[in-house]
């Protein structure tokens, strides 16, 4: 396919209203072992935000597109490529997906459950794999066990009440207003604590009776780190997804051993170059509970293409319930 499209690029470093510009540029074409799609809808993610920033940890050359997951449909294939066909309705993760058409290799595109929206299954990836891999692959949770999410009505944390949810774990959530609270409840937690309002590390000790939490997701570390090794379970496991609050706390490696717990660090995108058998397993498990109605992304809002600068300021603001969702093409 020739031709142009347009892009969204940043062309400076800053704040995304300032840092994004509306391109029209080529077509990409597929490489061996990569697809091209036509983007129906991409999910905005905090990185995006970063990258916007040129704060993320990967720091593409000027001018690039943002934009970390998509849906959409594929429209053409590289040489090599199996298993897929022109046509499939899928999902994938790449940096550079906010345009109208997206190449990325074989191995990161997976096919959309068909019980998901458009807008729902654009946010399926990034956060519900992060998710996955921190509760299941680092952190071995059980069934029973009390699991402690921060910022659980944001994308990353929600995906986390509800797979920890659906894992049989007691979700106790942390959200930064009362407005945000309802959503983390209907997610699946069974406690729902106000940031701010409360003091998280002795209400997580009322709500388990003294016990504490066996598992934390933090996804915004600084306080609510520091918090959390306040109200860890004997033998809990702390697991550091991000920082969200804008505070990379240290560590207290001598409080760590005193308690007798573990602080595990979660890079989901170390994953499918390292362990692509993990990612085999994680993409299954997610599909299957998509299509059992377990799990959904929760969807803020969707705004058309050319707002998506719009949809990158609400998120950066932090007052965003789940995913803002970019349509590209309905
Ligand atoms: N480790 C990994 O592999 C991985 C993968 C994906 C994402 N992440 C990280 O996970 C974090 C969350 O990502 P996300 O996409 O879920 O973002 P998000 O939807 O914007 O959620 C972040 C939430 O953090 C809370 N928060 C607390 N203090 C904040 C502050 N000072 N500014 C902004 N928000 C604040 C807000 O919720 P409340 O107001 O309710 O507290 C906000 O909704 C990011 O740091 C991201 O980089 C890590």
């Amino acid at each position: 396919m020739t031709g142009t499209m347009r892009a969204w690029r940043v062309t400076t470093l800053g704040e995304p209203s300032e840092a994004l510009q509306l391109d029209e540029i080529e077509t990409p074409q597929p490489g061996p072992g990569e697809v091209l799609i036509r983007t129906r809808a991409v999910s905005a993610n905090f990185p995006d935000v970063l990258l916007c920033r040129g704060l993320y940890q990967v720091r593409p050359e000027l001018p690039f597109s943002p934009g970390i997951e998509l849906v959409g449909d594929v429209v053409a294939l590289g040489d090599g490529v199996e298993g897929m066909s022109v046509g499939d309705r899928v999902i994938g993760s790449k940096i550079g997906v906010l345009a109208e058409l997206a190449v990325l290799p074989a191995s990161d595109v997976w096919p959309a459950p068909p019980a998901l929206t458009d807008a729902e299954a654009s946010g399926l990836t990034v956060a519900y794999q992060t998710a996955w891999f921190a509760l299941h692959r680092r952190a071995e949770l059980k069934p029973g066990e009390w699991l402690l999410v921060h910022a659980a009505a944001g994308g990353v944390g929600l995906a986390a009440v509800q797979l920890g949810d659906a894992a049989g774990a007691r979700v106790i959530a942390v959200v930064g207003s009362e407005a945000k609270a309802a959503v983390a409840r209907a997610a699946g937690a069974e406690v729902v604590l106000v940031r701010g309002e409360t003091d998280i590390a002795a209400a997580v000790k009322t709500a388990t009776g003294g016990h504490g939490a066996d598992v934390v997701f933090d996804p915004v570390g600084g306080d609510a780190f520091m918090a959390s090794t306040k109200c860890i379970a004997f033998e809990g496991r702390i697991v550091v997804v991000g920082f969200a609050g804008g505070e990379i706390q240290s560590l207290p490696a001598g409080h760590v051993l005193v308690k007798n717990y573990s602080v595990l660090g979660l890079h989901w995108g170390m994953y499918p170059g390292i362990r692509p058998d993990l990612v085999d397993a994680a993409r299954a498990d997610l599909a299957r509970l998509a299509e059992e109605g377990a799990i959904a992304p929760v969807v803020d809002r969707v705004v058309p293409f050319d707002s998506a600068p719009e949809a990158l300021t609400a998120l950066a603001g932090g007052a965003t319930v789940g995913r803002v969702v970019i349509e590209v093409a309905a």
